[in-house]
């Protein structure tokens, strides 16, 4: 899986996570969040590469919208909050060293 121009990285899977389309959002975006770091997480712990993809929301931005919420079976009232795409990756990436002085340590 590579960009290679492609929005969603040739990915071969694609998980959409349907959030409440409430107004204005609250705890609902704490569960989008939870949900798809768990999706990682797993998908992770698999050995299955994997990035949260916000631009899935162009998608459900035009005239089609409807029809993929239909496709995807959305029940009503529910939207797209987030995307995860999964695969293997076409480069190894390596873990990003934690910037520490962004954390307050107390005690
Ligand atoms: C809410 C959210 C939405 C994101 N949407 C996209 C996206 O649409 N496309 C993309 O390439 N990366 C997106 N990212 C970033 C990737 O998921 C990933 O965090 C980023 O590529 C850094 O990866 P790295 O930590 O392995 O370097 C998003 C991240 C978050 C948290």
């Amino acid at each position: 899986m590579g960009a290679d121009g492609k929005l969603f990285y040739n990915a071969p899977c694609m998980v959409f996570i349907a959030i409440k389309e409430t107004s204005p959002k609250g705890a609902e975006l704490i569960d989008l969040g939870i949900v798809a770091q768990n999706i990682s997480l797993a998908a992770s712990s698999l050995g299955i590469d994997n990035c949260h993809c916000g631009l899935v929301a162009f998608c459900f931005a035009g005239g089609k919208a409807e029809e993929f919420k239909r496709k995807l079976k959305f029940e009503d009232g529910y939207e797209c909050g987030l995307s995860v795409l999964l695969g293997y990756g076409k480069n190894e990436g390596m873990p990003h060293t934690p910037d520490k002085s962004k954390i307050t340590f107390i005690g």
